[in-house]
């Protein structure tokens, strides 16, 4: 499968590696990829990775993942193009975090999330939220003691969480659908938990588990 990657940060370069390892081929995408630290990632990735700007990013992949910062993650939806991504699936896992108050909080909640401006932003692409609530050291082949960790899931096509689905269960996941994008609003809150929870214990080793008796 090809797969475009918007954001070059830690969370776009560890999925595009791990989506390399199991051979998929990726294009990361960006505002500069010519920067070093682009470069420096396609010597460790090889062959199967290249990079371009946003819009041949997204272009490229037969599904996209977004992985930008929530400031830029509409001039990113904007730079890349809505109709190089109508009818593909868009794994969405930003979070709508701000940091001018130090510790992040969340600058949308309740009432709508990330996801779902995502989605309005990108009205004919099937976005699915996935891989916000933990951090990018556990995206690829998660070790954990009491086996694989649950990934929630959400999103309003079927097909489209099915993809996912397959691709995160390769990745190593246990997968839950809690139901339509507007579902963000609860992944994303959980993302908050997953990142103080960090900030409490000063340790990052954590993953959340849905136990069933
Ligand atoms: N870090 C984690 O472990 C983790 C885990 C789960 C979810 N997340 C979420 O995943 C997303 C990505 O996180 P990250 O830590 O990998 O990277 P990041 O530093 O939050 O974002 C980096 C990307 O954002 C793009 N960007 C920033 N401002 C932009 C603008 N004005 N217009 C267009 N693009 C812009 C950058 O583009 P250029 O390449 O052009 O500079 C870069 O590719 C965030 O929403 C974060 O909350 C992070």
């Amino acid at each position: 499968m090809k797969i475009g990657i918007l954001g070059t940060g830690d969370v776009g370069r560890v999925l595009g590696e791990g989506f390399t390892a199991l051979g998929h081929e990726v294009k990361i995408g960006s505002r500069d990829p010519q920067k070093a630290e682009v470069k420096e990632w396609l010597k460790k990735v090889g062959t199967k990775a290249s990079a371009g700007t946003f819009s041949e990013a997204a272009a490229f992949g037969d599904i996209a993942v977004l992985a930008t910062s929530w400031t830029g993650t509409e001039s990113a939806i904007r730079l890349a193009g809505p109709q190089n991504l109508a009818g593909k699936v868009v794994m969405d896992a930003t979070n709508p975090l701000d940091f001018s108050a130090g510790t992040p909080r969340l600058s949308v909640g309740h009432v709508d999330s990330a996801g779902e401006k995502v989605q309005g932003w990108l009205p004919q692409s099937k976005v699915v939220k996935a891989f916000n609530h933990v951090g990018n050291a556990h995206f690829i082949k998660p070790q954990f003691k009491d086996g694989p960790p649950t990934m929630f899931i959400c999103g309003n096509d079927g097909g489209a969480k099915k993809t996912v689905t397959g691709l995160l269960e390769t990745f190593g996941w246990s997968v839950i659908d809690i139901g339509g994008i507007e579902g963000s609003r609860l992944l994303e809150p959980l993302a908050m938990l997953w990142i103080l929870y960090g900030f409490r214990t000063n340790t990052w080793s954590h993953a959340f588990k849905l136990l069933r008796k």
